[in-house]
């Protein structure tokens, strides 16, 4: 058996919290990721027939029965998972009967997974249905997306062509565009059903007042998809108390995504 301690998994799930962690998107216990992993790797590091203990997860997973996943515990501070990643994080498997999830390894404080596991899961489920090669659901609460949700209607269009109009490469890297849920209570399989049901057609979903959740194909894709976000809401709230002397038309944001080859949601165009 390897050790687990150098797989890559864990080591990425070390550098992406710090990351984070430093900036600013994920203050006290803030934030939570879930990434799906190969049985087959796991099986390198760990005896997958060897299960810790069970915890009811309070929903039903069903789509995901048998699937592995690496995911940030409750409670706990992305600031320590380097220094600690086996009592920060847990690698589960969904069991047979869809709503327990088997600890493999890790939360060896007796913790469990995240609050919002409702939202990663159903998030999980809905991308994978779009996108076979999904593996990947963050949350965190970077700041100027936050400032964002104060001042901005709950309007995904609105919100969209602002993020889009704010710099060159917005349109490019989400041409898909951002979902946005009213403020809504957290870590609930409420919360989850409505950011799911936003997934079928974003990566990416605001919640405001609260915080922003991506999805992709990997830590790096996801991770970038958020900085990207929170980069556009960065120069809104720079500067949208000034006059704004020039701006991204909307005929400049169709030459991009032709240009870039990018499907975009020409309904969120006034054209
Ligand atoms: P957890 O500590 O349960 O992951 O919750 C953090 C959070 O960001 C809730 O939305
Ligand atoms: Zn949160």
């Amino acid at each position: 058996m390897k050790n687990i301690f150098e797989a890559p998994f864990i080591k990425e799930m070390c550098e992406v919290t710090a990351n984070m962690y430093c900036l600013g998107w994920d203050e006290r216990n803030g934030g939570n990721i879930s990434v799906m992993l190969d049985e087959k790797e796991v099986g390198e590091y760990l005896d997958i027939n060897d299960v810790i203990r069970t915890i009811p997860t309070g929903f039903d997973a069903k789509e995901l029965i048998g699937k592995i996943f690496i995911v940030t515990g409750t409670g706990k501070y992305f600031k320590n998972v380097a220094k600690d990643p086996e009592n920060n994080l847990g690698i589960i498997r969904i069991a047979e009967d869809g709503t327990t999830a088997e600890l493999l390894w890790g939360y060896s404080d007796g913790g469990k997974f995240t609050s919002e596991l409702p939202a990663h899961l159903m998030s999980h489920t809905v991308r994978l249905a779009i996108n076979p090669e999904n593996r990947v659901v963050m949350h965190c609460h970077p700041d100027y997306t936050l400032a964002m949700t104060q001042v901005c209607e709950v309007d995904e269009r609105k919100l969209t062509r602002i993020l889009w109009k704010q710099m060159t490469e917005s349109i490019v890297v989400f041409p898909d565009g951002v979902g946005m849920l009213p403020w809504m209570v957290c870590g609930t399989n409420d919360i989850g059903i409505a950011t799911a049901e936003k997934m079928k057609q974003y990566r990416l979903v605001v919640w405001t007042l609260h915080g922003i959740y991506g999805a992709g194909k990997d830590l790096d894709e996801t991770f970038g998809l958020i900085e990207t976000v929170e980069k556009a809401a960065k120069m809104y709230m720079l500067t949208a108390h000034l006059p704004a002397v020039n701006t991204i038309e909307d005929k400049d944001l169709k030459a991009l995504a032709e240009a870039f080859g990018v499907d975009y949601r020409k309904d969120f165009l006034d054209l």
